[in-house]
Order: structure tokens, then C-alpha cells, then sequence
């Protein structure tokens, strides 16, 4: 938290609010309260409600949340969680932390296993989840090694061991990503495969869900490796763009648990052109909606008179959340691109101040083919980095908006800082 939120005390008054309504922007942050009361449902959440609804109703179902950073996996993965909790089901949640298959296979266990021992099963089952749990995490103080096979086996065993003892389960999968950024590629396939036998042996499995958080990549990449998995997936959602309707109810939602009294109406004091602009410019993706709503609020708020925020405080807002965007689109795109694509792409937004520039002009200042050159733009335009535009014969490339915004301007306020330091 900033000394901001003290100082402007008053200045947040006046917009009818206590502090920075948009200053936690991943679901971590948040309590499973604030989390509940701001979430905005949207297409895909009907989805999520439709398989909910068979394992409750006894069925059982595997979904996979699929979405870019910051497009509310985390968030759904707590509502879900909630709606289980709230039937009588049990919850087990399991962040994947970051390495090799050892690692994944020890936070799986101890994320269902200890929960599982504290219920009320006859003693047969308690030694068994608990010669289980046993195994695996002495795995790596006994040297053994991971046989993933057996692995995902063992733990579909103690959810089949639950369902039969008629007790409705959900397991959340989350950051399932982390799988891929930090593995190499034996290590990978390991981790997959656990992951592959897991979900064909609680495939069916009666009143049990499996929700897996992934981003796209990791997910596609999954299903090049097996693609069998998705036979036993019974719903990939896809996280969509959220759109103006959606991203203004957020907006709402969210200063609305910051009131203390009663505003002129619900976005006061945003109007919705500036929650359309800004959701534009943060590409339609929550989590840069709301870094970029926290420090346009803060730049209506130092600005001299001012009465509500004016597009002029987005602009400034967009500059001041330059660094935070960069490190989360940044991180996107190692995830999404070849180093290079990522490479050409930051050439077109640092050297061609995001463009519009001709493949031609590109190849000469990269120095490679010019068809070469094309084919990259054109999978960069595919997946929604550059728009294109055709003038006359030739295509002309343009970085969107929020590329431009984040790294275009960037590389003009390091060479004016670097100017500065020359003339001192
Ligand atoms: N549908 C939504 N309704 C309300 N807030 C949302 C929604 N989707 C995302 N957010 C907000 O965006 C931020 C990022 O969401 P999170 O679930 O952490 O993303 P992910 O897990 O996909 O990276 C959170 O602060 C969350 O409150
Ligand atoms: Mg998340």
C-alpha cells in the first residue's frame, strides 16, 4: 500500500470513494470476499456453471480454464470453489509450483492428501492415502525416482477412493504453466504424462471435477504431446476478450465495495468513454484494465480542479503504468513467441515507434529476407500483435495500441533520459 492512499484522503472523498479501488490485480491478492463480490460472469462462465451443475447432480466432469495472464482464471478457480464448499463438496486446490516432475508430483499429493486423511474414512483407506502421501514426499529425501505412470495413477486412486466413500470432490490445478517456464523438455513430457494418466483414470469418475488453469500455450502443448487428453476433457474454456459491457460492470463492481456513501451513479467518477479507451488499450485483458484504471485514478486525483476523470488522466495513467505493463506483456510474450518474433516485433514498436512500417523497410534494417520477413508478420498480425493494413500493392504493419503505448513511447524516454545525463 502507498503513503497515496493517506495523503489524498480527502481527494478520494470527493470521488466518493476510500482509497484506490484497483490496486490488487491478481487473485492472490485478493480475499475469497472481494474476489466473490467484484467477479463479473461472462460467456465462459456459463460453461463453468453447465459442468458444475453434472457433478453436483452425481456426473463427473474435467474443464480446462484456458486464458492469457490476467484474464481470470485464479478468480474463477475461487468462485468454483466456493459454489462446491458451499453444496457440501470438498475443495483441494493445488498451485503447480514451478520445476521438475518431482516437485509437480509432491504438490499434488500434498495438496489432496492431508485434507483427505482428516475425513472420515475406514482405517483400510486412511492407510492407504497415508502410505501414499508417505511415498511421495520422501521422494526426493530417499533418492527414488519418479515413475510418472504410476504417479498419475495413485492419484486417482484416492479421488476414486473418495467418490466411493460418496464424497463430492473438486481439484483445482492452477498455474498449470508453471510446467513449461521452468522444465526442460524430458522433464515436460514427465510432468505431462502424470498429468495424462491422472486424467484418464478419473475420467467419469462420479461426483468428482477436475479444473485445470492454463495458458494457451501450455495447453496447446499438452495436447501435441497427447492428444488423447483432450478425449478426456469434457470442456475447454477459453477466456475471450472481455468486452465494453463486461469491463464496465467491472469497473462497478469494484468501486463499489470502495464507497462509503452514495455517488452521483455506480462509475462515478469514470465515464464510460474513458472504461472503453482504457479497456482498448489494455487489449481487452482484465488484469492491464485494472493496472491501467489504478494510475489513471491516481492522475485524476493529483491533477489541479479536477471534478471526475477526463481522458486526459488516461493518457497520463497509461504512462505511469508503463513499467507494470511491460513486465506482464513482456512475460506473456516470451511465453507466446520464438525469441525471434520477439525480437522483430520489439524492433518494429523501439526502432519504427510501433509503425506502420513495409516488410521491405524491416528486412533492410534486420538485415533478412524479405520473405522471410513477411511470413513472421504475418503470424505476428495472426495472433493479434500488428494490425495490417494494405496501401496500394504493399502491407503496411502496425504494433496495437497497448504494444505501442508500453514499448513504442519507452524507448523515447530512455534516449531523452540518456540526454539528460550527457548534457549534465
Ligand atoms: N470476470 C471478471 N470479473 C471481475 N474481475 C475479474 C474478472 N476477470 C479478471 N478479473 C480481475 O483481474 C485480475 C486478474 O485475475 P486472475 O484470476 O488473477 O487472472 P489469471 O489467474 O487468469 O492470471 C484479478 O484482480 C481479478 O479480480
Ligand atoms: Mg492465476
Amino acid at each position: 500500500m502507498s503513503y497515496d492512499i493517506l495523503i489524498k484522503k480527502d481527494k478520494y472523498k470527493q470521488f466518493h470513494l476510500k482509497g484506490n479501488p484497483f490496486v490488487k490485480t491478481s487473485a492472490e491478492a485478493m480475499t475469497e470476499e472481494e474476489i466473490l463480490e467484484t467477479l463479473v460472469f461472462t460467456a465462459e462462465d456459463e460453461s463453468i456453471a453447465t459442468n458444475i451443475d453434472i457433478v453436483l447432480s452425481g456426473g463427473g466432469a474435467t474443464i480446462s480454464l484456458v486464458g492469457d495472464y490476467g484474464t481470470g482464471k485464479s478468480v474463477r478457480a475461487v468462485a468454483i470453489a466456493e459454489t462446491f464448499k458451499k453444496h457440501g463438496g470438498l475443495v483441494f486446490l493445488c498451485k503447480v509450483p514451478s520445476g521438475d516432475p518431482v516437485r509437480y508430483a509432491i504438490a499434488l499429493f500434498e495438496s489432496v492428501c492431508p485434507e483427505a486423511l482428516s475425513l472420515k474414512l475406514a482405517v483400510e483407506d486412511k492407510d492407504f492415502i497415508f502410505e501414499i502421501r508417505e511415498y511421495y514426499k520422501n521422494l526426493t529425501i530417499k533418492n527414488l525416482e519418479l515413475d510418472s505412470h504410476k504417479a498419475g495413477r495413485d492419484l486417482a486412486s484416492v479421488f476414486s477412493l473418495l467418490s466411493k466413500n460418496d464424497y463430492s470432490t473438486c481439484f483445482i490445478i492452477d498455474e498449470f504453466e508453471e510446467l513449461i517456464s521452468a522444465g526442460n523438455e524430458r522433464e515436460i513430457r514427465e510432468a505431462f504424462t502424470l498429468t495424462r494418466e491422472y486424467l484418464s483414470r478419473v475420467h467419469g469418475l462420479k461426483k468428482h471435477i477436475t479444473v485445470i488453469c492454463s495458458s494457451p500455450k501450455s495447453w496447446q502443448m499438452v495436447k501435441d504431446v497427447h492428444p488423447a487428453v483432450i478425449s478426456r476433457i469434457m470442456a475447454e474454456i477459453e477466456f475471450e476478450d472481455l468486452d465494453n459491457n463486461a469491463a464496465v460492470e467491472l469497473v462497478s463492481k469494484r468501486l463499489k465495495i470502495y464507497r462509503e456513501d452514495n455517488p452521483p451513479n455506480p462509475i462515478f467518477p469514470f465515464t464510460r468513454e474513458v472504461i472503453e479507451k482504457a479497456n482498448e488499450v489494455a487489449y481487452h485483458n482484465p488484469r492491464y484494465l485494472l493496472v491501467i484504471l489504478r494510475s489513471t485514478l491516481e492522475a485524476a486525483l493529483k491533477r489541479d480542479g479536477s471534478q471526475r476523470v477526463e481522458l486526459q488522466d488516461l493518457d497520463t495513467g497509461i504512462r505511469l503504468a508503463r513499467g507494470k505493463l511491460s513486465t506482464s506483456i513482456l512475460k506473456r510474450m516470451k511465453e507466446e513467441l520464438t525469441t525471434r518474433e520477439l525480437d522483430i516485433f520489439l524492433k518494429i514498436c523501439e526502432k519504427f515507434n510501433g509503425g506502420p512500417v513495409f516488410a521491405s523497410q524491416l528486412a533492410e534494417s534486420l538485415d533478412i529476407d524479405q520473405g522471410n520477413i513477411s511470413r513472421y508478420l504475418n503470424k505476428l498480425a495472426k495472433i493479434g500483435y500488428l494490425n495490417q493494413n494494405r496501401e496500394g500493392q504493399k502491407v503496411l504493419f502496425e504494433a496495437k495500441e497497448l504494444y505501442k503505448v508500453v514499448f513504442a513511447r519507452k524507448k523515447a524516454i530512455k534516449l531523452e533520459a540518456k540526454t539528460d545525463k550527457n548534457e549534465e
